[in-house]
C-alpha cells in the first residue's frame, strides 16, 4: 500500500495497562496526523471496545501532553478476545466467536489498517485477525518482558525501577526489626521483573519460575545469613515461581480473560514456610499493580515513542502482519507469527544469573 492510499488507521491498546502506552499513542498519532494527513481512530478498551464498535477519531489535542502519563487514554481490557468472546447467556457466561462483528466495525469505519499495542494475548489475536484479511501492525508492550521477538518491551524498565525501589524500602524495616522480608512481584510465567529488581535491590534470594526452588535451600540460606550475623534477609519472589514439588499458586481462574489464570499468593506461602521452619520473624509484601501504575521512566517513554513512530512507518510501507521489535539498540520489525511462537524466559544458566550468583544471591536451587 502506498502512502497516498493509507487514509485511516485504527489504534488500540489491549491487555493489562502498562507505563508507556500513552507515549505509543502519541508516537503513532502525531506523525500520522501531522506529517501524513492520516486519520487516527482510537478504539476504546482494546478488542472489547472494537467488538462493540466503541471508537472515536483522535485529534492532535487528544495526544498532546500525554507522554508522561501512566495507563492509556484509550482504556484497555484483558477480556475481549473476539475469537473467544464472553457474553451473558441464559445459563451464565457463554463464549462466542465475535470476530465477524469486529470486522464489520473495521470496514464500517473505513480503516485501512489496525495498530494493536499489547502483549502476547493481543499478538495472538492480531495474527488471527490478519488471517481474516485485516491489515495489522503489532506494537509489543508488557511489564513482564516475555515476548521473544523483541529484546525488550516498554513498561518493563518502569516496573523494575518501582520494584527495586520497593526492595530498598523493605531493607529499612528488615534491618531495623531483624526480619525476613518477602516481596512478591509480577511477571506471569517469566521471572524477568524478579530477577532484575532483585539484583538492583540487592535481594538475598530470588525465586523465579524458570528455576523451581527447593524449600531446604531457601531455609538454609536465610539461616546461614542469620548465624553469620546478617540479622535480616530479603527474598524477591516472582508470582509464577514455584517449589520443585508443588504447583504454581493461583489467585483465580476467569474464563472471560484472554489468559484465564490470575497468579498471586506465592509470596505469602514462602513467608509462612520460612517463618514456620526457621522461627525468624517474616513479613510479606505483594507489590501488585503499583508496578505498572504511574509515570513511565525516561527509557520507557523513549522506547514507546520509537515503537509508535516505527509502527506508522510500517503501516505506510504496507508491512502488514509485522510487529515492531527492538534488536540490540535498533528498532526494526518481525512477522507477528514469529513474535508469538515462543515466550521469552530467563535462561537459568545465562550470564545474568551467573552474575547474580557471583555477588552472593541465591535462587533456591543450591545444594
Ligand atoms: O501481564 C501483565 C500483568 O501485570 C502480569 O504481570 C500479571 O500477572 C497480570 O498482568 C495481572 O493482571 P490483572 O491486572 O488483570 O490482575
Amino acid at each position: 500500500m502506498t502512502e497516498k492510499r493509507l487514509k485511516r488507521i485504527g489504534l488500540l491498546t489491549g491487555g493489562g495497562d502498562c507505563p508507556g502506552l500513552n507515549a505509543v499513542i502519541r508516537g503513532v498519532a502525531k506523525p500520522a496526523i501531522q506529517d501524513h494527513g492520516i486519520t487516527v481512530v482510537g478504539i476504546e478498551d482494546g478488542f472489547e471496545g472494537f467488538v462493540e464498535g466503541r471508537m472515536r477519531e483522535l485529534s492532535r489535542t487528544d495526544v498532546s501532553g500525554i507522554i508522561g502519563l501512566g495507563g492509556t487514554i484509550l482504556g484497555t481490557s484483558n477480556k475481549g478476545d473476539p475469537f473467544h468472546y464472553p457474553i451473558e447467556g441464559i445459563n451464565g457466561i457463554e463464549i462466542v466467536d465475535a470476530s465477524q462483528k469486529l470486522m464489520k466495525h473495521y470496514k464500517g469505519w473505513g480503516l485501512d489498517c489496525l495498530i494493536a499495542t499489547g502483549g502476547d494475548g493481543t499478538m495472538h489475536i492480531s495474527k488471527k485477525l490478519g488471517e481474516l484479511g485485516m491489515n495489522i501492525i503489532g506494537v509489543p508492550k508488557t511489564i513482564d518482558n516475555d515476548l521473544d521477538a523483541t529484546d525488550q518491551t516498554f513498561g518493563f524498565d518502569t516496573a523494575c525501577s518501582i520494584a527495586s525501589e520497593a526492595i530498598d524500602r523493605l531493607h529499612t524495616t528488615g534491618s531495623s526489626h531483624h526480619r525476613v522480608m518477602v516481596i512478591e512481584v509480577m511477571g506471569r510465567y517469566a521471572g524477568w521483573i524478579a530477577l532484575m529488581a532483585g539484583i538492583a535491590g540487592g535481594a538475598d534470594i530470588i525465586l523465579i519460575p524458570e528455576i523451581p526452588f527447593k524449600w531446604s535451600a531457601v531455609f538454609q540460606r536465610v539461616i546461614e545469613r542469620s548465624t553469620r550475623g546478617n540479622r535480616f534477609s530479603i527474598v524477591c519472589v516472582a508470582e509464577g515461581a514455584k517449589a520443585a514439588d508443588e504447583e504454581v499458586v493461583i489467585k483465580e481462574t476467569d474464563i472471560k480473560r484472554t489468559d484465564p489464570i490470575r497468579f498471586g499468593g506465592i509470596g505469602e506461602h514462602v513467608a509462612q514456610r520460612i517463618s514456620e521452619e526457621t522461627g525468624l520473624e517474616t513479613r510479606c509484601t505483594v507489590l501488585g499493580h503499583l508496578q505498572r501504575g504511574g509515570s513511565p521512566t525516561a527509557y520507557d517513554r523513549v522506547l514507546a515513542t520509537r515503537f509508535g513512530t516505527k509502527a506508522v512507518e510500517l503501516a505506510i510501507e504496507g508491512k502488514f502482519g509485522h510487529m515492531v521489535s527492538l534488536r540490540g539498540t535498533h528498532v526494526s520489525s518481525v512477522p507477528i507469527a514469529e513474535a508469538v511462537a515462543k515466550q521469552r524466559l530467563v535462561s537459568r544458566d545465562g550470564e545474568i544469573i551467573r552474575s547474580a550468583r557471583a555477588v552472593g544471591m541465591g535462587f533456591g536451587d543450591e545444594d
